[in-house]
């Protein structure tokens, strides 16, 4: 039997529950380099995810949640965007102050419980009828092939 939307959903948010473990570690230690490499390595990964969110989960989960519900799930992605991009930034810089440590601890505060508050949307996805559930894991497998990174598809996000 293949892999089923709700799994592989799941599957992205343990990765990203991963990635977000190993950040505070780097950023805790003061390890630019290793922020700079996780951040790069984590950037196809939350490209697809946040896409595949945003362009085909919200917009088949609207008849279950509402609009004004996916209007809240795009809000709370508007902070995870400035929290990536704001650690992205100061990812670039050789040398950290404590301030700007602190800062980095911020930017990863907004984007620390997406993949609890997240998964909760499984038990929407899961009322969705099977061939809907179907064609969202075709979404999501394409994304994933076109491998968009979260940078391209902020800028993409700005645009729309
Ligand atoms: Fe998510």
């Amino acid at each position: 039997m293949g892999t089923t939307i709700i799994q592989e959903f799941r599957a992205d948010h343990q990765r990203i529950r991963g990635t977000l473990v190993r950040l505070r570690q780097a950023i805790t230690k003061g390890d630019i380099p290793e922020v700079r490499r996780l951040l790069g390595s984590a950037d196809g990964l939350l490209g697809s995810h946040f896409k595949f969110e945003e362009r085909h989960l919200y917009p088949a989960l609207t008849g279950l949640v509402g609009e004004d519900g996916v209007r809240q799930l795009i809000r709370e992605h508007d902070s995870i965007f400035r929290g990536v991009g704001d650690l992205a930034a100061l990812a670039a810089k050789d040398t950290w102050s404590d301030g700007e440590r602190t800062a980095a601890l911020d930017s990863l505060a907004l984007i620390g419980d997406h993949p609890e508050n997240c998964d909760d949307l499984c038990q929407y996805i899961a009322h969705l009828p099977g061939s809907e559930q179907a064609a969202l894991l075709d979404h999501m497998q394409a994304l994933r092939l076109q491998r968009i990174t979260f940078s391209e598809y902020a800028v993409e996000r700005r645009r729309t």
